[in-house]
């Protein structure tokens, strides 16, 4: 059996945030941030949009493209640390209801920004039990987290929502591979000290997230073209038997630096953190949809993906479309 992306779909929502307008009330400028990040603007949820509105709205996209009915899905899995709730109930639940998906078990995944990778995985093993469609989801209402007077952080991130419906099929390829993994340390250079067990000595109220963005910077180009080659390997390919990279819109030196290391043209990497901004889970499947809809992705192209965040959690898939 074959797992095959049969749709997919994604959400922005309507307010625009531009760089200019954070220098408005913060002491950095588009030209700073532009050139750290290839960031200009990100789209900020609006008040009242929750997580769940904006995976709906992704979820009933894909579910169309794919041609499959909500009631036909076997699961949703959304993938987020953002989600409606801090605890419970999941936030898949909540989309599953909305959307009709009366016969599917639904959960939340939570690996940050890798968030969408791991899902896919799980659902794919998820279909080996049982070969009902599934919808993977990655969705984040990033803004809600952030401390909005620290520059380090709050010019990175925006909101959105992404979505996948995987389907089953005898046909060859779809999903050929993938990788999952974890460099936990004993200092963990991303938090979100919210809602948890753990008070942080660096803020004890809590409801700040925290990065060392050096850190993640370094941690990622290493692991990107490392994680893809091992993919590759496996099947006899080759870095050159790429149609596009869809990698995690964190960075765009990140990325350039990994266009550098496995010796490929930049423009074989999709690149839409320019508008979008790092929307963490959300990030790999909108830049997807939003790839299939400019004509990048094509039917028989080999498409590699790359995420990584806090954890540090990283991992990747390897699609024949
Ligand atoms: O999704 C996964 C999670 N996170 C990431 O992917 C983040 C990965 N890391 C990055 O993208 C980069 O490390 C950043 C964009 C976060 C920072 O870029 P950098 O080139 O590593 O800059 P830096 O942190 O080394 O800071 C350089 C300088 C500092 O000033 P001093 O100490 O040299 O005087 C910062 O205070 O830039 C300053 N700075 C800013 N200046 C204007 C930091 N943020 C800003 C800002 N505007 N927004």
């Amino acid at each position: 059996m074959f797992v095959h992306i049969a749709g997919t779909g994604s959400y922005l929502p309507e307010k625009v945030l531009t760089n200019d307008d954070l220098a408005k009330t913060l002491d950095t400028s588009d030209e700073w941030i532009f050139s750290h990040t290839g960031i200009h603007s990100r789209h900020i949820a609006a008040d009242g949009e929750e997580t769940s509105d904006m995976a709906v709205k992704a979820a009933g996209r894909a579910l169309a493209e794919a041609g499959v009915k909500p009631e036909e899905l076997g699961g949703v899995i959304v993938a987020t640390s953002s989600g409606d709730y801090r605890s419970f109930p999941a936030t898949a639940s909540l989309v599953q209801a909305r959307i009709g998906a009366t016969n599917a078990g639904a959960f939340d995944l939570q690996a940050a920004c890798s968030g969408f990778v791991y899902a896919t995985r799980v659902a794919q093993g998820m279909m080996q039990l049982d070969p009902r469609p599934v919808l993977v989801i990655g969705a984040e209402a990033m803004s809600r987290l952030l401390d909005w007077t620290d520059r380090n952080i709050c010019i990175l991130f925006g909101d959105g929502a992404g979505a996948v419906v995987l389907k089953a099929s005898d046909e060859k390829d779809g999903i050929l591979d993938s990788i999952l993994g974890s460099d936990g340390g004993s200092v963990p250079p991303v938090i979100s000290c919210t809602g948890g067990t753990k008070v942080c000595p660096e803020d004890p109220v809590g409801g700040k997230m925290h990065m060392n963005g050096r850190a993640v910077f370094n941690f990622a180009v290493k692991i990107f073209d490392d994680t893809i080659r091992r993919m590759l390997e496996r099947h006899g390919l080759t870095f050159d038997d790429l149609s596009l990279i869809v990698a995690h819109q964190a960075n765009a030196r990140i990325i350039e630096a990994a266009a550098r290391r496995m010796k490929q043209p930049l423009e074989k990497f999709f690149l839409n953190m320019n508008t979008v901004g790092n929307t963490s889970a959300a990030s790999v499947p909108i830049a997807l949809d939003e790839a299939v809809k400019a004509g990048r992705i094509r039917q028989g192209g080999l498409v590699a993906s790359v995420a990584f965040g806090a954890g540090l959690s990283y991992g990747g898939l390897l699609i024949r479309w």
